[in-house]
């Protein structure tokens, strides 16, 4: 019987992939569904040949240096991989891999979601409703503000983001500016009703709508500080799918309260999966817990996006979504 590759899966996922994993490789599955830990992760890094890791892995340089180690690949499930210490991966000869564009609509319907109902006062609503305390139709009650028409402001133009602006603009009617190192073609900006700014601050000032569409870096961290959620206009929203880090939390729940800004829908926390205290008492912003990418056909396409990384990996073939 020819040897396969074992692989650590560290949380439990979409029951096709299970299946497929369980049946190419011999596949240690965490029936539990409980995070592994530094500790759990070591193991895993010891003792098998490959981990399919999620963002709930923290993959520190620390925990990186196991050893012996005999894992040759961190095969993420998830595009981010801000959870990574990926120079401490490339310095020890580890690959990691992650999921692209599958993701990419999933994510993008979860920023319009949170756009919808940060604007519309819906999670608002719909506690109002549940508690009893609705006494009927009113001219004035809970009112929002209009999404049709306004202006939308995507920090990072990746694929997310243009699929967000795809549905602002031919959706929404939406104008969409945008700021990104890296911009697309002018002739893709265009298809997707895109204007350039020159500086994210531009974009602040601008729009009625911030959503973010970075990645996690070093450099990214608290992007959306004090001084920058002081230039977005008293009546905008800040949407986040992106990562927590992107925004200093503690000066959202500032600009929140103090009125600097007017709302915010969040899928993503600086301290995972807590949650300021604050941000909880609050009615001007949404909180969702992580659900970018959290639909059965995504989920399932992740989990076979990644299975396709270990398979390449283990065949001698060029990965198709190396990240190092
Ligand atoms: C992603 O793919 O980055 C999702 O947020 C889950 O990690």
């Amino acid at each position: 019987m020819s040897k396969r590759p074992t692989v650590v899966v560290t949380r439990r996922l979409p029951e096709p992939v299970e299946k497929e994993l369980s049946r190419e490789f011999d596949a240690r599955l965490n029936r539990d569904d409980r995070p592994l830990g530094a500790d759990g992760l070591q193991e895993a890094l010891r003792t098998a040949d490959a981990l399919l890791c999620t963002v709930t892995d923290r993959l520190t340089a620390k925990v990186l240096s196991a050893e012996p180690r005999r894992a040759r690949l961190l095969a993420n499930f998830g595009v981010g991989f801000n959870h990574i210490d990926t120079n401490a991966a490339k310095a020890r000869g580890l690959a990691v891999s992650n999921t692209p564009d599958v993701l990419t609509q999933a994510t993008a319907d979860i920023a319009m979601t949170l756009l919808l109902m940060a604007s519309r006062r819906t999670g608002e609503g719909e506690r109002h409703v549940r508690a009893g305390a609705w006494t009927g139709w009113r001219p004035t009650h809970m009112l929002g503000t209009q999404v049709s028409g306004k202006v939308l402001g995507l920090v990072g133009m990746g694929r997310i983001a243009r699929a967000v602006a795809k549905r602002a603009h031919h959706g929404f009617g939406m104008r969409v500016i945008f700021h990104d190192p890296y911009p697309p073609t002018p002739a893709e900006a265009a298809e997707l009703g895109a204007e350039p700014r020159a500086s994210l601050e531009q974009v602040l000032e601008e729009a009625d709508f911030v959503s973010l569409h970075c990645p996690a870096t070093p450099e990214t961290r608290h992007l959306m500080n004090r001084e920058r959620l002081g230039r977005m206009r008293p009546s905008a929203f800040l949407i986040n799918t992106a990562r927590g880090d992107v925004v200093d939390e503690a000066a959202l729940v500032e600009a929140l309260s103090s009125g600097t800004i007017a709302g915010a829908g969040l899928d993503v926390y600086e301290k995972e999966p807590q949650v300021s205290p604050a941000l909880l008492a609050m009615e001007n912003v949404v909180l969702l817990p992580h659900l970018g990418s959290a639909t059965q056909e995504t989920r399932i396409a992740m989990g076979m996006r990644a299975l396709e990384n270990l398979r390449l990996f283990f065949s001698g073939a060029p990965l198709r979504d190396r990240v190092v």
